[in-house]
């Protein structure tokens, strides 16, 4: 049985641990602390037998809807579960009325990227760009 629900700050060091066991970087708490002042509701666990399976981390800057920081544990993949997390995401989106979603996958994540074209997710031809503040 998986329930998909809005992380809590109890749930930090099992997150902490899909994302180290997914091999993603995981977001320290002062940054996670200062993105749930913004939309708490777009953060979102699976919870399997009072465990965390996996993660999703949305973000909405009034134009843009973003997908960031997926995992799903390694023994509970092909299960659905990433496609629950993102299904509920996609609807609290919705609710916001966001009208696009975007979201970024190294080049040489195949898994991810099937994943996210088995969802719709088309890749863009546009280059990211960043710079640190
Ligand atoms: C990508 C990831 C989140 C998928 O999680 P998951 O729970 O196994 O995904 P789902 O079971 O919901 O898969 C849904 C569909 O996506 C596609 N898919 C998922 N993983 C796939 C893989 N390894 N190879 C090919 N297709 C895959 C399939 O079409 C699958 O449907 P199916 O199982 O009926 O064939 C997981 O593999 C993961 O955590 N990877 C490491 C972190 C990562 O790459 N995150 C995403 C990049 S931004």
């Amino acid at each position: 049985m998986i329930e998909i629900r809005q992380f809590g700050w109890s749930d930090y060091d099992a997150v902490v641990a899909v994302w180290a066991a997914a091999g993603r970087e995981v977001v320290p708490r002062a940054e996670l602390a200062a993105k749930l002042t913004r939309d708490p509701e777009l953060f979102l666990v699976a919870e399997t037998d009072a465990d965390v399976a996996g993660v999703v981390m949305g973000t909405y800057d009034g134009r843009r809807g973003w997908i960031l920081r997926l995992a799903v544990r390694p023994e509970h993949r092909r299960r659905g579960i990433a496609g629950q997390l993102v299904g509920e995401l996609e609807r609290r989106f919705r609710l916001l009325d966001c009208p696009r979603v975007n979201l970024l996958v190294m080049p040489d994540n195949e898994a991810g990227l099937r994943f996210w074209q088995a969802l719709g997710y088309l890749p863009m031809p546009d280059v990211l760009c960043t710079k640190p503040m």
